[in-house]
C-alpha cells in the first residue's frame, strides 16, 4: 500500500492545527516544502512553522528542501524533529557528503530531481538513500498539473532499484490526485504527496483513503 503525505503548503495557516489534527488522523506523513526563492522561484515557510508542525505531528515529518546549500540546514532539521529530509540533486555538487550528514543526524535521506533531469542522475544513490523523489511538476509551486512523463520515470527508477536488490522508496512530488495514484502505485510509488488535491477537498481524509487505495 503506498503511503500518503499531505504537503502543508497547501494548508490554512489560519487554523493550522486544525489541518495538523486531519493529517494526523488519516495519513501517513507530514510533507513540509522548504523554498528559498533561489534554487525556486518561490519562498515558502521556515523554521517557525517546523517547529509549530512538530508539536502537533503524531506520524513522522517528510522535509523536502528545494534550496541551495541545503547541508546549512541539516541539523537544524533534525533537531526540530524531521524523520526524512530530502534535497535536490540539481542544488548541489556532491550529493554525497550531505546524504552521510543527513544519516549521521539520524535522519532518513532522500534525493529529489526536478522532470527535466534524467532519471539515470538517481541511480547512483539508490543504495544510499532511503528515498528518492521524482517531482512530477516543477519544484515551486503547489497547484500545478502532473506531467504524465512521470509513470515511465517512475517505472524506470523501480526496475533500477529492483535490479539493486535495494531497500529503497520511491515519492512521487505534484499534481497527484485521485486521478493518478492508481496508476503512480502501479508504476512502483511508495509514497505520494499531495497538496491542492487533499486540501482544496471538502473530505481531505476520503481522498487520502482513495489514493491509498483503501478498501
Ligand atoms: C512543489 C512542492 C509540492 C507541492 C505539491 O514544489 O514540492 O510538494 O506542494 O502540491 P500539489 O499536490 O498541489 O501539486
Ligand atoms: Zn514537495
Amino acid at each position: 500500500m503506498v503511503q500518503i503525505a499531505p504537503s502543508m503548503l497547501s494548508a490554512d495557516f489560519l487554523n493550522l492545527g486544525k489541518d495538523v489534527d486531519m493529517v494526523n488522523s488519516c495519513a501517513d506523513l507530514f510533507h513540509l516544502d522548504i523554498m528559498d526563492g533561489t534554487f525556486v522561484p518561490n519562498i515558502s515557510y521556515g523554521f517557525p512553522v517546523v517547529e509549530a508542525i512538530a508539536s502537533m505531528a503524531k506520524i513522522p515529518m517528510d522535509a523536502h528542501l528545494m534550496i541551495v546549500h541545503p547541508e546549512k540546514y541539516v541539523k537544524r532539521f533534525a533537531d526540530a524533529g524531521v524523520r526524512m529530509l530530502s534535497f535536490h540533486l540539481e542544488a548541489v555538487e556532491n550529493p554525497a557528503p550531505v546524504i552521510d550528514m543527513i544519516k549521521d543526524c539520524g535522519m532518513v535521506p532522500g534525493l529529489a530531481i526536478n522532470p527535466d533531469i534524467p532519471v539515470e542522475k538517481l541511480y547512483p544513490y539508490i543504495s544510499s538513500c532511503g528515498y528518492l523523489l521524482i517531482m512530477s511538476v516543477f519544484a515551486g509551486f503547489g497547484g500545478q498539473k502532473f506531467i504524465e512523463d512521470t509513470y515511465s520515470r517512475v517505472k524506470s527508477l523501480k526496475a533500477e532499484i529492483v535490479r539493486h536488490g535495494a531497500d529503497c522508496l520511491i515519492e512521487v512530488d505534484g499534481g497527484v490526485s485521485p486521478k493518478n495514484s492508481a496508476a503512480l502505485a502501479e508504476a512502483g510509488a511508495d509514497i505520494l504527496v499531495a497538496g491542492s488535491s487533499v486540501f482544496r477537498s471538502s473530505d481531505p481524509a476520503a481522498v487520502v483513503s482513495a489514493m491509498r487505495l483503501l478498501r
